[in-house]
């Protein structure tokens, strides 16, 4: 039997204070949304559903770009969450599995807590997924008796005594997918906020017999976003993860707290990254790959022994291959540098091919750009790319080829050629003297015109 997952992202998210969708704010580099998304991956959902409603239009692009399959429905009135899964409804249309109900405020839900929930469903027709909060704050309690789940109880509705339990809910449930449409639309609005609640299904399905149990898992995972603050701490708790996993997996990090993950960064065993090296998404670094100080990577390959940095940046696209170098004040996008090849020094690689062993001198720049079109450059194997070139693209350097300091290349030059590119050089013996005298003459009568 199948799963469904239904995210809600409709909720604009006041407390942000924000004009985007609370789900489209990120943490290491991607959205809540996405995150929600991904987590559900490890139930290999059949259909995945999003109700939307606050920028419904940026939250189906959002959607999309992880699951290009997602239906996206809307909830034009915020009116609770039960409402909210009762949107579902049409996309459910034939669908006989469960249906598990994620937030898509909340990020880090573990695959094998979803596993967990799905067998649990074996001994409940209602799962959640609870928590033991070290301070429950505002969350839902769930009140149980023994390993059953009677009902869960909003914040805002919780007696004194209620309020002492610390069992919490996650906002996580699991439930056939008729039974839980049903219940949703029973659910009525009769409380502190004037909202329907999910959470109500689980007593109102206690009246009719059916049974609810809790699996809990750690807090973190059900760490929910509600404000700014909330976002911060998520990152934090984020990064403090991909920190020790990091080092788990054999990374060195000198200073692990000034390194920042994204959520898919891959490091391989003995790679070292040095202190303030941030990674955006997509980032891939071999074995033994060495990433110096100060460097920015996002969407790039670093082969085993390449070394980037201190201050490099490498762009969407860039590829290192073995031993490559890449060195300061250098930028490398959607560009690929053959094993050995080496660009140390203040230059601009741009949707570029870089054969084997070349040398690209400082300040070498690829024109890739001619304000409509991008265009090519390709640099044959062990080819010397001296100080200052620029090289007007579309070109090719041939491999063994040179090219003079401070040349512009507009041409191709064919391999093992010479290509010089640059006004010849005059040189004016005693010149400069002549010339500076006369300067400072000028000078001096005109302090004494003006005194
Ligand atoms: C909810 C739970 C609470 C739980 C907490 C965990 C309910 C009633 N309460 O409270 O028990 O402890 O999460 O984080 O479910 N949403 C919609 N449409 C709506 C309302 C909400 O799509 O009409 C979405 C929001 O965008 C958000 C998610 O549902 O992603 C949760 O809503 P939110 O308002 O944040 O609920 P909490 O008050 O945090
Ligand atoms: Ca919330």
């Amino acid at each position: 039997m199948g799963t469904a997952l239904v995210i809600l992202a409709a909720g604009l998210g006041t407390r942000m204070r924000s004009d985007l969708p609370k789900v489209l704010h990120e943490v290491a580099g991607t959205s809540l949304l996405a995150h929600a998304i991904r987590a559900g991956r490890a139930l290999a959902p059949e259909r995945v559903i999003v109700v939307a409603g606050h920028g419904a239009e940026a939250v189906e692009a959002a959607a999309r770009e992880v699951e290009p399959e997602a239906q996206v429905v809307r909830q034009h009135e915020q009116l609770g969450t039960a409402h909210a899964v009762a949107q579902a409804a049409p996309a459910l249309e034939g669908f006989a599995g469960d249906v598990v109900v994620l937030y898509g405020d909340t990020p880090f839900i573990r695959p094998e807590t979803l596993s967990a929930m799905a067998a649990a469903r074996g001994g409940a027709d209602i799962v959640v997924l609870g928590f033991d909060a070290a301070d429950p704050g505002r969350y839902g309690r769930l009140v149980t008796e023994g390993d059953r789940l009677k009902r869960i109880v909003e914040y805002k509705d919780t007696t004194e005594a209620e309020r002492a339990i610390t069992l919490c809910n996650s906002g996580v449930m699991a439930a056939e997918a008729a039974a839980l449409m049903d219940l949703v639309a029973a659910v009525g609005n009769d409380n502190a906020s004037g909202e329907y609640y999910l959470t109500d299904v689980v007593a109102l399905g206690a009246a009719r017999g059916l049974t609810a149990g809790v699996v809990a898992c750690d807090e973190a995972e059900t760490l929910g976003i509600n404000s700014r603050a909330e976002l911060a701490a998520a990152e934090a708790a984020f990064q403090a993860r991909a920190r020790a996993e990091a080092l788990e997996t054999g990374v060195t990090l000198a200073a692990p707290e000034t390194v920042h993950f994204a959520f898919d960064t891959a490091i391989g065993r003995d790679a070292v990254v040095e202190p303030f090296v941030v990674f955006g998404p997509g980032v891939t670094v071999e074995t033994g790959a060495r990433i110096r100080a100060f460097s920015h990577l996002e969407g790039c390959h670093v082969a085993r022994g390449a070394e980037v940095g201190p201050y490099a940046r490498l762009r969407p696209g860039a590829e290192l291959e073995e031993d490559a170098r890449v060195g300061n004040f250098v930028e490398v996008k959607n560009a690929r540098l053959g094993a050995g090849a080496k660009a140390n020094h203040l230059a601009y690689l741009g949707d570029a091919e870089v054969g084997a062993g070349a040398n690209i001198g400082a300040g070498t720049i690829t024109c890739n750009y001619d304000g409509v079109s991008k265009h090519r450059t390709e640099i044959g194997a062990g080819a010397f790319i001296g100080s200052d070139t620029m090289l007007v693209a579309p070109v090719r350097v041939g491999a063994g080829a040179l090219t003079a300091s401070g040349s512009v290349i507009t041409d191709d030059v064919p391999d093992a050629a010479l290509a010089i590119g640059r006004a010849r050089q005059e040189t004016k013996p005693g010149l400069a003297r002549k010339l500076m005298d006369r300067l400072r003459a000028q000078a001096s009568r005109r302090g004494k015109e003006a005194g």
